[in-house]
């Protein structure tokens, strides 16, 4: 038996880095997966014709996280078409930095929209299905940054730290119905997100990492499995920082 055999996981973000690493491990395990993405139409669908061949059910969505409307429409086509909502995975997210002197009211708004109001419609999408099935896994991405700040990132920063505070208070008031929300903070991932640095910084980051890599897609992939599964069926509310010992 599979670890995630039998379940439906919602991705946001699945096209491309960290979220597409997700979308193929959560295959791997046995889980069935519904996917979205913003504007990579092409790599998405081909993904998801790739994993269908594998004997799970696999699907990509086009649907902007950030927009109420739309995440509650993909959660009832999600519905219809896959029977369950058992695992979100709320992974979508954008960068727009800048020093604060420089920062624009749109580029903070952006990031704040993209990566934190997003996290609040799918999660609003999915609770009454989990809700009714009175079980759920939901899985915020946040990042290091949120943890400890980060200069030239305040939009960036203020949107992972908000993420946490919103994924405990959903464990809090969900936990009765065995709905339980956890945060994960990934440290540096090379994907690329972070293939557009100059290769010295890069190179610095890495040595300065206790681990001395930086991670890889499938590193967070699978600790969403495991928060993601019943392995972790008591452990809800937490950030589980998976950085190489970045923050250690
Ligand atoms: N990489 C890191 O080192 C790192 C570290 C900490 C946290 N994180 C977080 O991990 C998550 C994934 O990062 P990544 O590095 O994999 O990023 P990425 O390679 O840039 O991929 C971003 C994904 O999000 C999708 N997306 C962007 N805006 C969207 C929207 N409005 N609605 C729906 N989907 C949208 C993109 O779709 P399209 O392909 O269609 O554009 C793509 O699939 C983000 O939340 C990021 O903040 C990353």
């Amino acid at each position: 038996m599979k670890l995630l055999e039998g379940k439906t996981a919602i991705i946001t973000g699945g096209s491309r880095g960290i979220g597409k690493g997700i979308v193929e491990v959560f295959a791997k395990h046995g889980a069935n997966v519904a996917f979205t993405y913003n504007s990579s139409s092409e790599a998405a669908n081909a993904l998801a014709d790739e994993l269908s061949e594998t004997g799970i059910k696999a699907k990509a969505y086009k649907s902007d996280a950030s927009n109420y409307e739309q995440s509650q429409d993909l959660a009832s086509e999600v519905l219809k078409d896959f029977g369950s909502i058992d695992i979100l995975i709320n992974n979508a997210g954008i960068t727009k930095d800048n020093l604060l002197m420089r920062i624009s009211e749109e580029d903070f708004d952006k990031v704040i929209e993209v990566n934190l109001k997003s996290v609040f419609n799918m999660t609003k999408a999915v609770q009454r299905t989990m809700l009714k099935q009175r079980k759920g896994s939901i899985i915020n991405m946040s990042s290091v940054v949120g943890v400890k700040g980060n200069a030239g990132q305040t939009n960036y920063a203020a949107s992972k730290a908000g993420i946490i505070g919103f994924t405990k208070s959903v464990a809090l008031e969900l936990g009765s119905r065995d709905i339980r929300c956890n945060a994960i903070a990934p440290g540096f991932i090379e994907t690329e997100m972070t293939g557009k640095l100059d290769e010295a910084t890069v190179q610095s980051w890495r040595e300065a990492i206790p681990l001395k890599r930086g991670g890889s897609p499938e590193d967070i992939a699978n600790a969403c499995v495991f928060l993601g599964s019943d392995l972790s069926s008591y452990i809800t509310g937490q950030v589980m920082n998976v950085d190489g010992g970045m923050l250690t």
